[in-house]
């Protein structure tokens, strides 16, 4: 977690690098740090604890003037948040901003103090700039420098380093953690993620594990650890700047619920083969032999993107016979289960930097399997291992709670899962072809629900606002819609929601309810429908106060409950793609309502890089 960003140039570099950790902030937001060359002054500090706002207030009452520096905004790992703790931290001329762990913090810290080095901090970042501090008491330079102190590093890390007496340069390394170096015109740039940088250029090259890149104003010069040089053209981002504002909404997860159906359409383009009532599969990256000949299917996943992965199981089952199974990642990895050749693992990730799951896909991988990547972050850590990537094209998804990012997830898993059944002949033409037609549908038919459900949903959120409980219910695909809800709920709202199978209420979880608590009832015309309405029916003689997500024109359903949100008829592996979306909107404004920090809500931060 943790935001880094860098700047060297000819341009003041304070709002540079504060613009850049706006962009970040939802990588972290406990304290927040600059560390500009002040011409004749040597390098200067300013840091505050809290939000980003907080540090501006102390840039506006002492600024920092000049053209090169680096940034921060920190998620506490090592260390409360507090001044002292906040990046970027300095030693001697030295100044680093990190993120990452360093795993044997302990033992460096003990070294570092037996040779009389005074650390100020709790944290394990500080460590790094004495370390390298020390090499530079040695007459190396900044680059060398760093590379001796890295050889001492366990763990992960991104790291930008400034030192006063190299003050035309930015050293910057990486390993385990994400950094991207961006080329402007006599200027150049650093950053954990692409939409930091974005305004400034759109060439960007990503750094790999074990590689140092050196900024200067007109150049950028990467080598691996040993030094040998690398050559690496950079890439054009196609991510617009205003694709990371807000653009008139109050909250960019609002602003990402509603461009769905945008982002929707950007990741079908091009895939759906409605002549040949097919998926075209140059994008998937996997041969047709490979997709006759695949055993299993493992999906790796963690959080949203794991509840986007269980509905694979479903469609690449029904579509495609092939067995497979769901993993969090967290559970997977340092199991040692039984994966390997003839296994295709499907690692799900909308940040592409998600440790558990880079860890357990690696792990996979080393064992025989093939990976397959599907990632809306181009060029992340998790499809540079992997062996195939499907990208979503959702755009940079700013907002914590994942929205716009699960909804490509999941079309991508069910384009995969009919390229899949096509190929292995489990999967009729016609079937396939009614469903790409309602997938080419399907940009309009969110943009109707989104639109045909905001003000009844904003209305039940009012009314539920003080439920102290929340119950969502769901059998088959609805399932993961079920527990992708309550998530929403939980993380930017505070209040406790859970989901469940609809039939495992009745094993114990039906105790919980009583008039009190708002029972939400995934009920769409599916294969499961009638089992679904007995449940509901279960949990309105209970009292529950029943919101049933119905498909439209339902009569039964809106008898039994309270309230009924309708959602357009479309085959069933389509319906998690609509009814999720007034859950969405249920969380949002519940959590609107209660006035939480919607797009940072606390304890979070949007990319999960630690253990
Ligand atoms: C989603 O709302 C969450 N913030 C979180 O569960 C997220 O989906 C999870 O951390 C996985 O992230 P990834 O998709 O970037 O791997």
């Amino acid at each position: 977690m943790c935001g880094i960003v860098g700047y060297i140039g000819s341009q003041p570099s304070a709002p540079i690098l504060l613009d850049g950790l706006r962009r970040l902030e939802y990588r972290g937001y406990d304290s927040a740090g600059l560390a500009v060359q002040v011409p004749g002054a040597g390098i200067e500090i300013r840091r505050a604890v809290g939000k980003l706002r907080n540090l501006e207030s102390a840039l506006r009452e002492r600024p920092l003037d000049g053209s090169v520096g680096i940034g921060h905004t920190r998620w506490a790992t090592h260390g409360r948040p507090s001044e002292v703790n906040a990046h970027p931290h300095v030693a001697g001329p030295i100044a680093l901003v990190h993120n990452g762990i360093i795993e044997n913090h302990l033992e460096l810290r003990r070294r570092l103090e037996g040779r009389g080095c005074a650390i100020a901090s709790d944290t394990d970042t500080e460590l790094v700039a004495h370390l390298i501090q020390l090499e530079v008491a040695q007459g190396k330079s900044l680059e060398d420098a760093v590379r001796g102190a890295l050889a001492e590093l366990q763990g992960a890390y991104a790291i930008a380093v400034l030192s006063e007496k190299e003050p035309e340069r930015i050293v910057v390394a990486k390993h385990s953690s994400p950094l991207v170096v961006g080329l402007g015109e006599g200027e150049s740039f650093c950053a954990s993620d692409i939409p930091a940088l974005l305004p400034y250029t759109r060439d960007m090259i990503f750094l790999e594990d074990g590689e140092v890149a050196v900024l200067e104003r007109d150049r950028i010069r990467i080598s691996k650890l040993d030094g040998t040089a690398v050559e690496r053209a950079p890439r054009r981002i196609d991510w617009s700047p205003v694709m990371a504002e807000k653009a008139g909404y109050k909250h960019f997860m609002l602003k990402e619920i509603f461009e769905q159906p945008r982002a929707m359409e950007d990741t079908l383009r091009g895939r759906l083969d409605r002549e040949a009532r097919d998926i075209h599969g140059h994008e998937i990256g996997l041969s047709d032999d490979d997709a006759r000949t695949v055993r299993r299917v493992v999906l790796l996943a963690c959080g949203t993107s794991h509840h986007a992965a269980m509905t694979g199981r479903y469609h690449i089952e029904a579509l495609a016979r092939v067995p497979t199974v769901v993993e969090l990642a967290s559970e997977f990895r340092g199991r040692d289960g039984v994966v390997g050749e003839g296994d295709l693992v499907i690692a799900v990730s909308q940040s592409g930097e998600t440790l558990d799951t880079l860890v357990a896909a690696k792990e996979a991988k080393a064992k025989g399997a093939k990976v397959l990547a599907i990632a809306n972050v181009i060029g992340s850590a998790i499809p540079r291992m992997s062996d195939a990537v499907f990208y979503t094209h959702a755009g940079p998804e700013i907002g914590v709670a994942s929205t716009k990012c699960f909804t490509t997830q999941l079309a991508n898993i069910l384009m995969f899962a009919i390229w899949l059944g096509r190929r292995r002949d489990t999967l009729s033409a016609d079937r396939a072809g009614a469903l790409v037609e309602a997938l080419a549908r399907l940009p309009h038919t969110m943009q109707d629900v989104l639109t045909g459900t905001r003000q009844l949903v904003a209305n039940l959120a009012r009314r539920y606002v003080d439920a102290r409980d929340v119950l969502y219910l769901g059998r088959g695909l609805s399932f993961p819609i079920a527990l992708e809800g309550a998530l929403k709920l939980k993380e930017i709202s505070y209040v406790h929601a859970e989901g469940y199978a609809a039939g495992e209420m009745k094993h114990g979880p039906i105790a919980l309810i009583d008039s009190h608590v708002p029972v939400i009832c995934l009920v769409p015309r599916d294969s499961h429908y009638d089992r679904s309405l007995s449940n509901l029916q279960e949990a309105k003689a209970r009292e529950a106060r029943v919101i049933s997500v119905a498909t439209e024109g339902d009569e039964a359903a809106r008898t039994f409950s309270d309230d009924l949100i309708e959602v357009p008829d479309v085959p069933e592996e389509l319906t998690p793609l609509l009814t999720v979306l007034p859950l969405q909107l249920y969380a949002y404004y519940v959590a609107d309502y209660k006035g939480t920090d919607v797009d940072q809500p606390r304890n979070l931060a949007k990319t999960v890089t630690v253990e």
